[in-house]
């Protein structure tokens, strides 16, 4: 059985892009078989996979829901067991299709004002048709009220006991983040053994839980899903660049 996860927040700069790919590697590292989808125009997703020294996962590019949908089916029966969808903010179509699809919705979220307000209309979007969601606490600071007080502002929008819906751990702000994604890695590659690495761990065990997929063998599935070919032949066809200093 595959899942579908799609981040999706109307906030820019939320940390959708970034957090899919961690999240893709946490759960690659669990021994899923992953696949990413970006219907972000922006392309963050396909430019981080050009400048990736490795081959899995894979991202497809997909614009249109036709697409979207057949590019599920496929997955599904080539043994994808987790696809990660990573979504353009602003008031758009396509993701709101998307979301129509998912079996978790996550809503990251920085602890500021902005943040907060606009997950009101993300969540509104998903209540709408009824699609299970979590906020993911994001680029938060090491400790603070800041927080506390972000979570119990969303814990209310909610309406509902915070426990479920607030993913665990909060994701912190730090630079691993933005260097792993320089360099085409996700951030359990670039620095393992670092904190960051353990948080996307931890989200992805919390998100296992919450979807009751964990997988009791852990192991590489790296091949499971190589004969579905990429959407994107430009994505197929790029060459294999090594991952330079930074
Ligand atoms: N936990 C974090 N710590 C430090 N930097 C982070 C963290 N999460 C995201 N960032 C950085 O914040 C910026 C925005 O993140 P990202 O591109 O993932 O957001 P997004 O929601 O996908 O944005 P957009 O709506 O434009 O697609 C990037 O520079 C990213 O590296
Ligand atoms: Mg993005």
């Amino acid at each position: 059985m595959m899942h579908t996860i799609v981040l999706t927040t109307r906030k820019g700069g939320s940390g959708k892009s970034t957090l899919a790919v961690g999240l893709a590697l946490a759960a690659m590292q669990a021994g899923h078989a992953v696949r990413l989808i970006e219907t972000d125009p922006q392309g963050t997703l396909s430019r981080w996979l050009r400048r990736r020294p490795k081959t899995h996962p894979m991202v497809d590019a997909i614009h249109d829901m036709a697409s979207f949908e057949q590019r599920l089916l496929l997955l599904e029966r080539a043994g994808v067991t987790v696809t990660l969808v990573d979504t353009a903010g602003g008031d758009n179509a396509m993701t709101a299709a998307v979301l129509q699809r998912a079996d978790l919705c996550l809503i990251p979220t920085r602890p500021c004002i902005a943040d907060v307000e606009a997950s009101a209309a993300t969540l509104g979007e998903i209540r709408s048709r009824a699609r299970p969601f979590a906020f993911v606490l994001n680029q938060a600071p090491h400790r603070g009220q800041r927080i506390a007080h972000a979570a119990d502002t969303l814990g209310e929008q909610a309406a509902v006991a915070a426990d479920g819906l607030i993913a665990r751990p909060f994701i912190v702000l730090r630079n691993d983040h933005q260097d792993a994604m320089a360099a085409g890695l996700a951030v359990s590659e670039f620095a393992p053994a670092g904190k960051s690495a353990d948080e996307i761990r931890g989200l992805w065990r919390w998100i296992e839980q919450r979807l009751g997929c964990g997988r009791d063998t852990p192991e590489f599935a790296l091949d499971d899903d190589a004969a579905v070919p990429a959407a994107s032949a430009h994505l197929a066809a790029r060459p294999e660049a090594p991952c330079g200093p930074l």
